[in-house]
């Protein structure tokens, strides 16, 4: 059983969890994810780790309350149990001195793109860090974030706080105004399609973390698969990170659109309104 010890609110069904996890502590890094039973009637879905403290012994958990599973764990309280926190799974992102380097985080992807930054800043990168959110109300992790990179540019799609606009116009006009040596975005697949669309013609390597939907976490029931560079990968085991030139989105996307419509219908508006798509 894993201990809930601080848990609140950081937006519209966004939540906050600290939770008491010394062993996956000890062993996280920034990219990684656990995979989470709430109790017995609850099913198994995986969480990235935003946060971490080896010495605490605590993991952070940011999540937004989509379905069933989340939506258990929402109504748990600082002090409640999760019956099972399996991790740190996933490998690693993989860093080292880049130079300049751009990471965007759309919506929910925020959270994980904090300890990225943090590590790539810790390999003496220099940081831009682009974050996007649907309106004011939805902003959260500001001040980390600031804490985390060099430079923070924020959009809201509604223009109630930052710059107007998508994360990939954001992006496009950093673009502009200088180089970048390396890319990482980790949003809703859309978003990353977007991203990679608008650097592969620039030649920027850009890395993707990818949202398939898990069921098993270990390789065996295939729910997780992408086709990256032409093969069948398992985001699970060969992931979550992927070079996002080579991702094929459109499948990905279809597949998450197999469970859920929304994420069809942004596809689509997304492929009508993003000034640098394809
Ligand atoms: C490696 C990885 C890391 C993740 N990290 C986070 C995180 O840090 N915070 C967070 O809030 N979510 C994260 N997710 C997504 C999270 O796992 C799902 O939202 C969760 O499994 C939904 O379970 P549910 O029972 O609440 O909803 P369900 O009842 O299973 O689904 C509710 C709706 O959400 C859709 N959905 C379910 N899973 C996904 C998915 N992976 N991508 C897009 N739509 C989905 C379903 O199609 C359905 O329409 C991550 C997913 C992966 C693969
Ligand atoms: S979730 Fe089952 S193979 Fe990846």
């Amino acid at each position: 059983m894993f201990e809930i010890l601080e848990k609140y609110y950081l937006g519209p069904k966004i939540q906050y969890a600290l939770v008491k996890a010394p062993l996956i502590a000890r062993k996280a890094e920034a990219g990684q994810f656990v995979i989470l039973r709430v109790n017995e009637k609850g099913k198994r879905f995986p969480l990235t780790i935003a946060d971490f403290d080896r010495d605490g012994g605590t993991i952070t958990l940011v999540f937004q309350e989509m379905g069933k599973s989340t939506h258990l764990l929402g109504q748990l309280s600082a002090g409640d149990h999760i019956m099972n926190v399996l991790g740190p799974q996933g490998n690693p992102t993989e860093v080292e001195k880049f130079g300049r380097v751009v990471v965007v985080g759309g919506g929910i992807g925020v959270a994980p793109v904090f300890p990225l930054a943090r590590k790539l800043k810790e390999h003496g990168n220099e940081v831009t860090a682009i974050i996007g959110f649907r309106s004011k109300e939805h902003v959260f992790w500001e001040e980390r974030m600031r804490s985390a990179a060099d430079r923070l540019l924020i959009a809201t799609n509604d223009g109630s706080y930052g710059e107007k606009g998508f994360v990939t116009e954001v992006l496009a006009r950093r673009l502009e105004s200088g180089p970048a040596d390396r890319i990482f975005a980790i949003s809703p697949a859309v978003m990353m399609k977007a991203v990679a669309d608008l650097t592969r013609p620039l030649g920027i390597k850009t890395i993707v973390s990818l949202n398939s939907m898990m069921v098993c976490g270990m390789g065996m029931c295939g729910a997780c698969r992408a086709t990256v560079d032409g093969k069948t990968r398992f985001t699970c085991l060969d992931g979550p990170d992927f070079d996002g030139h080579q991702v094929d989105f459109d499948e990905l996307i279809s597949r998450l659109g197999t469970y859920r419509e929304e994420e069809n219908v942004s596809f689509e508006r997304w492929r009508k309104e993003a000034k640098h798509g394809n």
